[in-house]
Protein backbone atom coordinates (compact mmCIF):
# COMPACT_ATOMS: atom_id res chain seq x y z
CA UNK A 1 0.00 0.00 0.00
CA UNK A 2 1.17 3.02 -0.93
CA UNK A 3 2.61 5.93 1.93
CA UNK A 4 0.58 8.93 1.79
CA UNK A 5 3.81 11.59 2.73
CA UNK A 6 2.63 14.66 2.50
CA UNK A 7 1.04 15.22 -0.16
CA UNK A 8 -2.53 15.00 0.69
CA UNK A 9 -4.06 18.72 1.95
CA UNK A 10 -6.30 16.85 4.38
CA UNK A 11 -8.09 13.05 4.15
CA UNK A 12 -11.14 12.42 5.98
CA UNK A 13 -11.30 8.38 6.48
CA UNK A 14 -14.83 7.29 7.53
CA UNK A 15 -14.85 3.76 8.76
CA UNK A 16 -17.49 1.70 10.04
CA UNK A 17 -17.41 0.97 13.51
CA UNK A 18 -15.83 -3.00 13.58
CA UNK A 19 -13.78 -4.63 15.74
CA UNK A 20 -10.65 -6.82 14.61
CA UNK A 21 -11.06 -9.48 17.63
CA UNK A 22 -7.98 -11.64 16.67
CA UNK A 23 -6.05 -8.08 17.37
CA UNK A 24 -7.52 -8.38 20.89
CA UNK A 25 -5.66 -8.67 24.53
CA UNK A 26 -5.76 -11.74 26.51
CA UNK A 27 -7.36 -9.89 29.55
CA UNK A 28 -9.74 -8.37 26.78
CA UNK A 29 -12.34 -5.49 28.45
CA UNK A 30 -15.79 -5.24 27.54
CA UNK A 31 -16.31 -2.68 25.04
CA UNK A 32 -19.60 -1.78 26.02
CA UNK A 33 -19.61 0.39 23.29
CA UNK A 34 -23.26 1.50 22.10
CA UNK A 35 -22.22 4.08 19.16
CA UNK A 36 -23.17 1.67 16.82
CA UNK A 37 -24.23 4.61 14.35
CA UNK A 38 -21.08 6.98 14.38
CA UNK A 39 -18.24 6.40 12.90
CA UNK A 40 -14.30 6.63 13.36
CA UNK A 41 -12.62 10.01 12.07
CA UNK A 42 -9.08 10.89 10.58
CA UNK A 43 -7.67 13.66 9.40
CA UNK A 44 -4.68 15.58 9.19
CA UNK A 45 -3.41 19.04 9.65
CA UNK A 46 -0.27 21.20 8.76
CA UNK A 47 2.11 21.40 11.70
CA UNK A 48 4.71 23.81 10.50
CA UNK A 49 8.18 22.20 8.57
CA UNK A 50 11.37 20.96 9.15
CA UNK A 51 13.84 21.96 6.59
CA UNK A 52 11.59 20.28 3.47
CA UNK A 53 9.57 17.86 5.35
CA UNK A 54 5.98 19.04 6.08
CA UNK A 55 5.11 17.73 10.06
CA UNK A 56 1.45 16.55 10.12
CA UNK A 57 -0.73 16.24 12.99
CA UNK A 58 -3.12 13.36 12.80
CA UNK A 59 -6.46 13.58 14.40
CA UNK A 60 -8.27 10.15 15.28
CA UNK A 61 -11.33 10.00 16.18
CA UNK A 62 -13.35 6.95 17.90
CA UNK A 63 -17.00 6.59 18.00
CA UNK A 64 -17.22 7.26 21.43
CA UNK A 65 -15.86 10.74 20.81
CA UNK A 66 -12.02 10.14 22.29
CA UNK A 67 -9.67 11.86 20.69
CA UNK A 68 -5.95 11.18 19.68
CA UNK A 69 -3.49 13.17 18.23
CA UNK A 70 -0.24 12.01 16.57
CA UNK A 71 2.45 13.40 14.42
CA UNK A 72 4.47 12.55 11.63
CA UNK A 73 7.85 13.68 13.64
CA UNK A 74 9.17 11.17 15.98
CA UNK A 75 5.28 9.64 15.90
CA UNK A 76 4.39 11.72 18.36
CA UNK A 77 0.93 11.62 20.99
CA UNK A 78 0.28 15.48 21.44
CA UNK A 79 -3.24 14.40 22.68
CA UNK A 80 -5.35 12.03 24.21
CA UNK A 81 -8.76 13.57 25.05
CA UNK A 82 -10.97 11.12 27.25
CA UNK A 83 -13.79 11.49 29.80
CA UNK A 84 -13.65 11.83 33.48
CA UNK A 85 -16.28 9.84 35.58
CA UNK A 86 -18.73 12.52 34.95
CA UNK A 87 -18.32 12.58 30.93
CA UNK A 88 -16.09 15.26 31.18
CA UNK A 89 -13.39 15.31 28.20
CA UNK A 90 -9.95 16.16 29.58
CA UNK A 91 -6.14 15.88 27.75
CA UNK A 92 -4.42 13.31 29.35
CA UNK A 93 -1.17 13.71 28.10
CA UNK A 94 1.38 16.58 28.52
CA UNK A 95 2.79 17.96 25.29
CA UNK A 96 3.58 21.37 23.93
CA UNK A 97 1.29 23.80 21.67
CA UNK A 98 3.32 23.93 18.62
CA UNK A 99 6.45 22.46 16.90
CA UNK A 100 8.47 24.73 18.17
CA UNK A 101 7.87 22.76 21.42
CA UNK A 102 9.01 19.65 20.55
CA UNK A 103 11.95 20.56 18.23
CA UNK A 104 13.47 22.78 21.54
CA UNK A 105 16.83 21.40 23.20
CA UNK A 106 15.73 19.58 26.32
CA UNK A 107 12.25 18.23 24.69
CA UNK A 108 12.56 14.83 27.58
CA UNK A 109 10.74 12.92 24.40
CA UNK A 110 7.21 14.15 24.94
CA UNK A 111 4.76 11.56 23.42
CA UNK A 112 7.42 10.38 20.77
CA UNK A 113 8.68 6.80 19.92
CA UNK A 114 12.31 6.02 20.82
CA UNK A 115 14.71 3.58 19.44
CA UNK A 116 16.45 1.74 18.03
CA UNK A 117 17.02 1.03 21.27
CA UNK A 118 14.93 2.40 24.18
CA UNK A 119 16.36 3.35 27.17
CA UNK A 120 20.40 2.64 28.24
CA UNK A 121 23.33 0.96 26.71
CA UNK A 122 26.45 1.00 29.26
CA UNK A 123 29.22 3.05 28.41
CA UNK A 124 27.20 3.15 24.63
CA UNK A 125 28.82 0.36 23.39
CA UNK A 126 27.67 -3.32 22.53
CA UNK A 127 29.39 -6.37 21.09
CA UNK A 128 27.52 -8.78 18.23
CA UNK A 129 28.82 -11.31 16.48
CA UNK A 130 32.36 -10.83 17.17
CA UNK A 131 32.66 -7.10 16.32
CA UNK A 132 32.43 -3.82 19.25
CA UNK A 133 30.10 -1.14 18.30
CA UNK A 134 29.89 2.85 19.45
CA UNK A 135 26.64 4.48 20.11
CA UNK A 136 26.57 7.96 20.79
CA UNK A 137 26.97 8.54 24.54
CA UNK A 138 24.40 10.90 25.43
CA UNK A 139 23.46 10.16 28.78
CA UNK A 140 26.30 10.58 31.81
CA UNK A 141 29.19 8.29 29.29
CA UNK A 142 25.72 5.58 28.31
CA UNK A 143 23.48 5.79 25.16
CA UNK A 144 19.66 6.66 26.16
CA UNK A 145 16.75 6.45 23.97
CA UNK A 146 18.71 5.63 20.22
CA UNK A 147 21.03 8.33 20.61
CA UNK A 148 21.75 11.91 19.13
CA UNK A 149 19.04 11.57 16.51
CA UNK A 150 16.62 8.70 17.57
CA UNK A 151 13.82 7.54 15.93
CA UNK A 152 11.80 10.64 18.20
CA UNK A 153 13.77 13.39 15.83
CA UNK A 154 13.11 11.54 12.25
CA UNK A 155 10.07 12.34 10.16
CA UNK A 156 8.19 9.20 9.43
CA UNK A 157 6.06 8.30 6.41
CA UNK A 158 2.27 8.07 7.25
CA UNK A 159 -0.60 5.96 5.69
CA UNK A 160 -4.51 5.89 6.89
CA UNK A 161 -5.28 2.28 8.52
CA UNK A 162 -7.35 0.18 6.26
CA UNK A 163 -10.80 -0.92 7.80
CA UNK A 164 -10.01 0.52 11.37
CA UNK A 165 -9.19 3.95 12.70
CA UNK A 166 -5.45 4.66 12.56
CA UNK A 167 -2.57 5.59 10.91
CA UNK A 168 0.03 3.33 10.11
CA UNK A 169 3.89 5.37 10.20
CA UNK A 170 7.16 3.42 9.16
CA UNK A 171 10.79 4.74 8.84
CA UNK A 172 13.70 2.88 7.58
CA UNK A 173 16.98 3.08 9.20
CA UNK A 174 20.08 3.23 7.98
CA UNK A 175 22.47 0.77 8.69
CA UNK A 176 25.45 2.42 10.41
CA UNK A 177 22.51 5.33 11.87
CA UNK A 178 23.51 6.62 15.25
CA UNK A 179 26.00 3.41 15.27
CA UNK A 180 23.39 0.91 15.00
CA UNK A 181 23.98 -2.33 12.28
CA UNK A 182 22.11 -2.82 9.35
CA UNK A 183 19.65 -1.19 7.64
CA UNK A 184 16.28 -1.81 9.56
CA UNK A 185 12.44 -1.30 8.07
CA UNK A 186 10.02 -0.11 11.23
CA UNK A 187 6.86 0.55 11.31
CA UNK A 188 4.24 1.55 13.95
CA UNK A 189 0.40 1.09 13.60
CA UNK A 190 -1.24 3.81 15.74
CA UNK A 191 -5.07 2.03 15.90
CA UNK A 192 -8.00 3.74 18.31
CA UNK A 193 -10.18 0.89 19.51
CA UNK A 194 -13.96 1.24 20.06
CA UNK A 195 -13.67 0.51 23.80
CA UNK A 196 -10.97 3.98 23.56
CA UNK A 197 -8.03 1.82 24.12
CA UNK A 198 -5.09 3.28 21.75
CA UNK A 199 -3.39 0.45 20.21
CA UNK A 200 0.31 0.86 19.50
CA UNK A 201 1.77 -2.22 17.26
CA UNK A 202 5.23 -2.01 16.42
CA UNK A 203 7.14 -4.23 13.89
CA UNK A 204 10.77 -4.08 12.07
CA UNK A 205 12.87 -6.50 10.32
CA UNK A 206 16.82 -5.76 9.18
CA UNK A 207 19.33 -7.08 6.91
CA UNK A 208 21.94 -7.45 9.50
CA UNK A 209 21.55 -8.35 13.35
CA UNK A 210 20.67 -5.51 15.74
CA UNK A 211 19.57 -4.83 18.90
CA UNK A 212 15.76 -3.17 18.80
CA UNK A 213 14.03 -1.99 21.61
CA UNK A 214 10.67 0.23 20.76
CA UNK A 215 8.67 2.11 23.04
CA UNK A 216 6.73 5.37 23.36
CA UNK A 217 7.39 8.29 25.90
CA UNK A 218 3.95 9.49 26.59
CA UNK A 219 3.56 11.39 29.69
CA UNK A 220 0.44 10.80 31.41
CA UNK A 221 -1.43 13.22 34.01
CA UNK A 222 -4.97 12.08 34.10
CA UNK A 223 -6.04 15.71 35.38
CA UNK A 224 -6.17 17.39 32.21
CA UNK A 225 -4.06 20.01 34.08
CA UNK A 226 -5.68 20.76 37.61
CA UNK A 227 -2.94 18.41 39.34
CA UNK A 228 0.51 20.18 39.12
CA UNK A 229 2.11 16.97 39.69
CA UNK A 230 1.08 12.63 39.59
CA UNK A 231 1.87 12.16 43.04
CA UNK A 232 -1.79 11.65 43.83
CA UNK A 233 -2.13 9.33 40.96
CA UNK A 234 -2.77 5.46 42.21
CA UNK A 235 0.12 2.88 40.15
CA UNK A 236 -0.55 -0.64 39.83
CA UNK A 237 1.97 -2.91 38.46
CA UNK A 238 1.86 -6.65 38.07
CA UNK A 239 5.44 -7.49 38.67
CA UNK A 240 7.31 -8.56 41.56
CA UNK A 241 11.16 -7.71 40.93
CA UNK A 242 13.27 -4.74 39.49
CA UNK A 243 16.28 -4.63 38.12
CA UNK A 244 18.49 -3.45 39.97
CA UNK A 245 20.38 -0.48 38.88
CA UNK A 246 23.62 1.69 39.47
CA UNK A 247 23.56 5.24 40.05
CA UNK A 248 23.56 6.13 36.34
CA UNK A 249 20.46 3.78 35.91
CA UNK A 250 22.59 1.30 34.50
CA UNK A 251 21.69 -2.77 35.45
CA UNK A 252 23.95 -4.59 37.39
CA UNK A 253 22.77 -7.91 35.84
CA UNK A 254 20.45 -8.61 39.53
CA UNK A 255 17.05 -7.94 40.21
CA UNK A 256 15.42 -6.62 43.37
CA UNK A 257 12.31 -8.15 45.33
CA UNK A 258 9.94 -5.62 45.39
CA UNK A 259 7.90 -7.14 47.84
CA UNK A 260 6.38 -4.85 51.04
CA UNK A 261 8.85 -1.86 49.67
CA UNK A 262 8.38 1.54 47.97
CA UNK A 263 8.87 -0.15 44.49
CA UNK A 264 5.62 -2.18 45.45
CA UNK A 265 2.69 -1.53 43.41
CA UNK A 266 1.50 -5.15 43.14
CA UNK A 267 -1.66 -3.05 44.41
CA UNK A 268 -2.95 0.16 43.73
CA UNK A 269 -0.51 2.44 45.43
CA UNK A 270 -0.66 6.41 45.75
CA UNK A 271 2.40 7.75 43.62
CA UNK A 272 4.03 10.08 46.21
CA UNK A 273 3.32 7.29 49.13
CA UNK A 274 6.66 5.97 48.52
CA UNK A 275 8.42 8.26 46.21
CA UNK A 276 10.83 9.96 49.04
CA UNK A 277 13.03 6.53 50.20
CA UNK A 278 13.33 6.30 46.36
CA UNK A 279 16.04 8.36 45.70
CA UNK A 280 16.33 10.47 42.75
CA UNK A 281 12.26 9.10 42.42
CA UNK A 282 10.84 6.50 40.40
CA UNK A 283 13.16 5.58 36.72
CA UNK A 284 13.19 2.08 37.19
CA UNK A 285 12.33 -1.78 35.01
CA UNK A 286 9.87 -3.34 36.14
CA UNK A 287 9.48 -7.28 35.36
CA UNK A 288 6.56 -7.82 34.55
CA UNK A 289 4.53 -11.04 35.25
CA UNK A 290 3.27 -12.60 32.53
CA UNK A 291 1.29 -15.44 31.56
CA UNK A 292 1.46 -15.82 27.91
CA UNK A 293 2.78 -14.24 24.61
CA UNK A 294 -0.42 -12.27 23.44
CA UNK A 295 -0.56 -8.46 24.65
CA UNK A 296 -2.09 -8.60 28.39
CA UNK A 297 -2.83 -6.50 31.14
CA UNK A 298 0.49 -5.56 33.21
CA UNK A 299 -0.72 -2.84 35.17
CA UNK A 300 -3.02 0.58 35.69
CA UNK A 301 -3.05 4.28 36.59
CA UNK A 302 -5.87 5.91 38.00
CA UNK A 303 -6.84 9.58 39.16
CA UNK A 304 -9.21 8.76 42.43
CA UNK A 305 -10.13 12.83 41.86
CA UNK A 306 -12.09 12.71 38.53
CA UNK A 307 -12.29 8.98 38.04
CA UNK A 308 -10.01 8.24 34.75
CA UNK A 309 -8.59 5.11 34.88
CA UNK A 310 -6.13 3.82 32.00
CA UNK A 311 -5.35 -0.26 32.35
CA UNK A 312 -2.23 -1.05 30.26
CA UNK A 313 -1.53 -4.28 27.95
CA UNK A 314 1.39 -5.33 26.32
CA UNK A 315 3.54 -8.14 25.34
CA UNK A 316 7.01 -7.28 26.33
CA UNK A 317 8.76 -8.68 29.56
CA UNK A 318 9.56 -5.04 30.95
CA UNK A 319 8.35 -1.45 31.99
CA UNK A 320 10.15 1.45 33.05
CA UNK A 321 8.11 3.47 35.00
CA UNK A 322 9.37 6.66 35.05
CA UNK A 323 7.90 9.33 37.41
CA UNK A 324 9.30 12.78 35.53
CA UNK A 325 12.30 13.45 37.58
CA UNK A 326 13.87 15.13 35.28
CA UNK A 327 11.04 17.68 33.92
CA UNK A 328 11.99 20.93 36.26
CA UNK A 329 9.73 23.92 35.35
CA UNK A 330 11.65 25.42 32.70
CA UNK A 331 9.41 23.99 29.75
CA UNK A 332 6.80 26.04 28.29
CA UNK A 333 4.20 23.21 28.02
CA UNK A 334 0.24 23.08 26.89
CA UNK A 335 -1.63 26.62 27.70
CA UNK A 336 1.40 28.25 29.31
CA UNK A 337 1.70 25.41 31.82
CA UNK A 338 5.56 24.69 33.17
CA UNK A 339 5.95 20.83 33.70
CA UNK A 340 7.48 20.75 37.14
CA UNK A 341 9.02 17.97 38.56
CA UNK A 342 6.39 15.01 38.51
CA UNK A 343 3.98 16.47 36.48
CA UNK A 344 3.75 13.78 34.40
CA UNK A 345 4.71 10.06 34.58
CA UNK A 346 5.67 7.53 31.31
CA UNK A 347 4.87 3.97 31.04
CA UNK A 348 7.49 2.60 28.77
CA UNK A 349 6.46 -0.78 27.95
CA UNK A 350 10.10 -2.49 26.68
CA UNK A 351 12.85 -4.67 27.06
CA UNK A 352 15.32 -4.20 29.51
CA UNK A 353 17.80 -1.56 29.68
CA UNK A 354 21.35 -2.65 28.34
CA UNK A 355 20.11 -6.24 27.58
CA UNK A 356 23.17 -6.12 24.66
CA UNK A 357 25.37 -6.54 27.13
CA UNK A 358 23.67 -8.70 29.36
CA UNK A 359 23.25 -11.89 28.21
CA UNK A 360 20.78 -13.38 30.89
CA UNK A 361 17.83 -10.85 29.73
CA UNK A 362 15.71 -11.40 27.44
CA UNK A 363 16.87 -11.32 23.84
CA UNK A 364 16.72 -7.87 21.79
CA UNK A 365 18.89 -9.09 19.14
CA UNK A 366 16.71 -9.20 15.77
CA UNK A 367 18.51 -11.38 13.21
CA UNK A 368 17.47 -10.82 9.33
CA UNK A 369 14.45 -13.17 8.38
CA UNK A 370 13.11 -12.56 11.75
CA UNK A 371 10.43 -10.03 12.46
CA UNK A 372 10.09 -7.80 15.60
CA UNK A 373 6.80 -7.53 16.91
CA UNK A 374 5.48 -5.21 20.10
CA UNK A 375 2.20 -4.56 21.13
CA UNK A 376 0.76 -2.42 23.82
CA UNK A 377 -2.67 -0.72 24.77
CA UNK A 378 -3.70 2.20 26.64
CA UNK A 379 -7.62 1.43 27.45
CA UNK A 380 -8.98 4.13 29.07
CA UNK A 381 -12.22 4.20 31.10
CA UNK A 382 -13.18 5.96 34.62
CA UNK A 383 -14.05 4.38 37.94
C1 LIG B 1 14.36 7.54 31.31
C2 LIG B 1 14.81 8.68 32.15
C3 LIG B 1 15.11 9.83 31.22
C4 LIG B 1 13.87 10.16 30.46
C5 LIG B 1 14.14 11.24 29.46
C6 LIG B 1 13.12 7.93 30.62
O1 LIG B 1 12.67 6.92 29.80
O2 LIG B 1 14.16 6.36 32.06
O3 LIG B 1 15.96 8.36 32.89
O4 LIG B 1 15.57 10.93 31.91
O5 LIG B 1 13.41 9.04 29.79
O6 LIG B 1 13.08 12.05 29.32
Amino acid sequence: MKYLFNALASIIVMTTLSCNNADTPADKPATGDTASTKSYSLSEQPYGEIGNDKVIQYTLTNPSGMVVKILNYGGTVTNIMVPDRSGKMGDVVLGFDSLAGYLQTGNPYMGCLVGRYANRIANAKFSLDGKSYSLAANNDGNTLHGGLKGFDKVIWRSKANEGDSGITLAYSSKDGEEGYPGNLEVEVKYTLMPDNGLKIEYMATTDKATPINLTNHTYFNLSDGADTTILNHQLMLKSDLVTAVNTKLIPTGTFTEVKGGPMDFTSPKTIGQDIAKVPGGYDHNWVLRRAGVDAELIGSLYHPGNGRFVEVFTTEPGIQFYSGNFLAGNLNGKKGMKYVKHAGLCLETQHFPDSPNQPEFPNTILKPGEAYKQTTIYKFSTK
